[in-house]
């Protein structure tokens, strides 16, 4: 089969089936352009407990499907390959995090949606990236907060407000490469280039931002800037939407080093067109949680979306 004759399939398979497609931005442009809704986390998971389609194809990694079922316990959410993890989620396991959050019994904890649902019973609010600073700047300036499960977005909160919230030790495989070596040299060599970063980066290669913002943030950024080059320091699917929307607009994928001309997440590269079909065809790879994970992880997830809305972050 072709790739047109494989989209024109998966389009009627998907039509067929009442089901809806959620993909990341993270993914390869062909499945963003099939997809019914592209979107950051923020929006994806807002957009997954809205959707009254029968089925749900996600797009992404495994976190983001089982974040979908949570929200939506009585709907066949399925995703192309159950290998698509998270370098984030891998790095928090149920039983080391029981113990390190029962060292502090008086804390919070404020979980990133990167995680698995294990970890959200562990959690009192989840957070995106698109709303991690709001969320914990909801709270009490005293109210003690542990956060994970990853370092550089949590110690970039502490930088903004100030907090001494404690850290969980995770980072993002992607983002976590990029050094501030690197990023100075190609910044040099494009004094006029705006550089764009996503907090999941190290705190080093922050400092050296013109803007931090989550997928989302940055997008819009970009859009209303008047600027015409931009260094992007985040997972290269991005790129597509940015183009997408600004035709006219030079980006450059900011890379760990001078030998890789992009910056993918093996992750969220797993899932193909072919994978795709597949997984409509065949209704797999299905995510399936107990009742007590989904009613446990659903009250921290329906909390920061009730308080993105509060806030005017979510609609
Ligand atoms: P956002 O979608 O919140 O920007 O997060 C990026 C990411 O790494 C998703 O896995
Ligand atoms: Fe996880 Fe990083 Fe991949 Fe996002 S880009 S899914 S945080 S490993």
């Amino acid at each position: 089969m072709n790739s047109n004759e494989i989209r024109e399939k998966i389009l009627k398979l998907k039509e067929e089936k009442k089901a809806i497609i959620l993909a990341h931005y993270y993914q390869i442009p062909e499945i963003q352009d099939i997809a019914d809704f592209v979107g950051d986390s923020l929006n994806l998971a807002q957009k997954a407990k809205e959707t009254e389609a029968e089925m749900i194809l996600f797009c992404g990694v495994h976190f983001m499907g089982e974040t979908a079922k949570i929200l939506n316990p009585n709907k066949k959410v399925i995703i192309p390959d159950l290998n698509a993890g998270c370098s984030l989620a891998d790095s928090c396991k149920y039983n080391e995090f029981k113990k390190f959050k029962e060292q502090y019994p008086d804390h919070l904890v404020i979980s990133y949606i990167n995680c698995s649902a294990e970890i959200k019973t562990l959690s009192d609010i989840i957070c995106t990236s698109g709303n991690a600073i709001q969320i914990v700047e909801s709270l009490p300036k005293d109210q003690k907060i542990i956060f994970a499960p990853d370092k550089n977005l949590g110690g970039y909160i502490n930088r903004l407000s100030g907090r001494n919230m404690v850290l969980w030790n995770g980072s993002c495989e992607v983002h976590e490469l990029l050094t501030p070596e690197y990023v100075s040299k190609i910044k040099a060599e494009s004094p006029d280039a705006i550089l764009v970063a996503h907090p999941e980066c190290n705190d080093s290669v922050l400092q050296l931002a013109d803007f931090v913002g989550s997928t989302q943030a940055m997008i819009k950024h970009i859009s209303n800037s008047e600027n015409k080059h931009f260094l992007v320091a985040t997972e290269s699917g991005i790129v597509h939407k940015l183009k997408q929307d600004n035709p006219d607009k030079i980006f450059t994928i900011v890379t760990p080093n001078e030998g890789l001309v992009c910056n993918d997440c093996r992750h969220m590269k797993l899932n193909t067109m072919a994978k795709v079909l597949d997984s409509l065809e065949n209704e797999r790879y299905e995510i399936e949680l107990s009742e007590y994970l989904i009613s446990a992880a659903a009250k921290p997830i329906n909390k920061m979306l009730d308080i993105s809305k509060q806030l005017g972050i979510l609609k």
